[in-house]
C-alpha cells in the first residue's frame, strides 16, 4: 500500500518554492486519500548552527504554515522529527550502511560545506543518511519533493538496496521521488540561474509566505526579466529563464499548465503580466498568511498537535525499528 512521507527544515520563513514545490503537493496528496506523513525536520536543521529560541519559533511557524496551507492534522500525521527517537536510531544504522563516497558525491553537501569542508559539522555530512532514515522508518513508498532533493531520494534507494542485500532480506522498500507539476524548481526573482531559497541573503530574491500583499506585489514588479512580450508558445521561452520562471509560478498558483498560461498572455508585456501574477499570488497566499497568524497566537495548541502527531508516527515507526534491530542483530529485551 502506498504511504507518503516528506519533510521540510524549520529554518527561516517558508518561501514560494517550498510552498509550490512541496507544501501544495503535500496537501494534494493528503486530499487524494493516500496515507500521508509530514515532518518538520528539526534534527536536520541543527546540522548548521541554529539559535535555540529561533529554532523553536521556526518549528512552530512551519507547523502553522502546513496547517494554514491545508494540511489537516487529523488526516495527515504532522510532527517534528526529534519527538520520534527512531529517526536518530535508524539514522545511526544507516550511517553504518552508507559509504563515505556516496555522501561525498551529494551536490547539496558540496554546496553547503563550501570550500572548507574541514569546518562543516559531521552531521551535515551524514545529512542524507538521516533523510533516508526519515523515509524508511515508515516504509514510505512515495516522497514528494522539489527537484533539488532528487539526489537525496535516490541515495535513500541505494541505502535500502544495500541494507536488503547485506542482510539478505527484502525489508526496506525502494522509494519513488514524486517530482511533478510546473514548480519543481522555482528560481530566484533576482537571478534566473539560481533557485529560490530561504537562505538567499537577498530578501527580494524570494516571496516569503509571511510577506504582506504590498511586499509581494513589489517583489514581482521588481523581478528581473527581459523586455520582450510573452511568446505564443513555450518554445519561445527556451532562452528566457526569468520569464519562464514567472510563467511557471503563475501556472502552479493558478493550477494551469505553463502552455495554457503563455496562450492566455501571448503578445503581452511584463507591464501586464507581472501585476496579474502579483494579484494571483496575493489572492492565494494572503489567506494562508492570515491563518498562520491566527494559529501562531496559540503556541500551546501547536505543540499539542505536534505531540499528537509524534505519538501516531511513533506507533508506525516502533515495530519497523524493532524489526530492523532484529535483522542487524541488536538485542532488545524489553
Ligand atoms: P528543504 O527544507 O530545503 O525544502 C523543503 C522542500 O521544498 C522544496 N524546495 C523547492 N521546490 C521548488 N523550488 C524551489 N526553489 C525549492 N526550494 C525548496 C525542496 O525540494 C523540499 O521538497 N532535505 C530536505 C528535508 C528532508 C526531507 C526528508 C524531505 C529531510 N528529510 C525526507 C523528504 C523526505 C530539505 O532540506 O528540504
Amino acid at each position: 500500500t502506498p504511504r507518503v512521507f516528506s519533510g521540510i527544515q524549520p529554518t527561516n520563513h517558508l518561501q514560494l518554492g517550498n510552498y509550490l514545490g512541496a507544501v501544495k503537493r503535500f496537501v494534494e496528496m493528503q486530499n487524494s486519500g493516500i496515507e500521508t506523513i509530514y515532518c518538520i525536520v528539526d534534527l536536520h536543521a541543527i546540522t548548521v548552527w541554529q539559535d535555540p529560541v529561533d529554532l523553536q519559533n521556526a518549528t512552530r511557524e512551519l507547523a502553522a504554515s502546513y496547517i494554514a496551507s491545508g494540511l489537516d492534522p487529523k488526516r495527515s500525521i504532522l510532527f517534528n522529527q526529534s519527538q520520534v527517537p527512531g529517526h536518530a536510531e535508524l539514522g545511526w544504522i544507516f550511517n553504518c550502511v552508507a559509504r563515505m563516497g556516496w555522501m561525498n558525491r551529494m551536490t547539496q553537501w558540496k554546496d553547503k560545506a563550501g570550500k572548507d569542508a574541514e569546518k562543516a559539522s559531521l552531521g551535515l555530512f551524514a545529512y542524507p543518511s538521516l533523510m533516508a532514515a526519515d523515509i524508511l522508518l515508515y516504509h514510505a513508498t512515495h516522497v514528494p519533493v522539489g527537484e533539488d532533493q532528487k539526489q537525496h531520494v535516490e541515495l535513500t534507494r541505494d541505502i535500502a538496496i544495500k541494507f536488503n542485500h547485506d542482510f539478505k532480506v527484502d525489508f526496506f522498500p525502494v522509494t519513488q521521488p514524486v517530482i511533478e507539476g510546473a514548480a519543481t524548481r522555482v528560481m530566484s526573482l533576482r537571478d534566473g540561474s539560481k533557485k529560490m531559497s530561504k537562505s538567499d541573503p537577498s530578501d527580494a530574491s524570494r516571496i516569503n509566505l509571511t510577506d504582506d500583499a504590498d511586499t509581494v506585489a513589489q517583489k514581482f514588479r521588481k523581478a528581473r526579466t527581459d523586455s520582450e512580450p510573452l511568446p505564443e508558445t513555450l518554445e519561445g521561452l527556451k532562452d528566457r529563464p526569468e520569464a519562464r520562471n514567472l510563467v511557471n509560478i503563475y501556472a502552479a498558483l493558478a493550477e494551469m499548465t505553463p502552455e495554457a498560461v503563455v496562450a492566455e498572455y501571448a503578445g503581452q508585456g511584463f507591464g501586464t503580466f507581472k501585476p496579474a501574477l502579483a494579484d494571483l499570488a496575493v489572492s492565494k497566499l494572503s489567506p494562508i498568511a492570515d491563518e498562520m497568524k491566527r494559529l501562531m497566537a496559540d503556541p500551546a495548541e501547536i505543540d499539542r498537535i505536534l505531540g499528537d502527531g509524534a505519538a501516531r508516527a511513533n506507533a508506525i515507526a516502533e515495530p519497523i525499528l524493532a524489526q530492523t534491530y532484529d535483522i542487524v542483530g541488536l538485542i532488545r529485551s524489553r
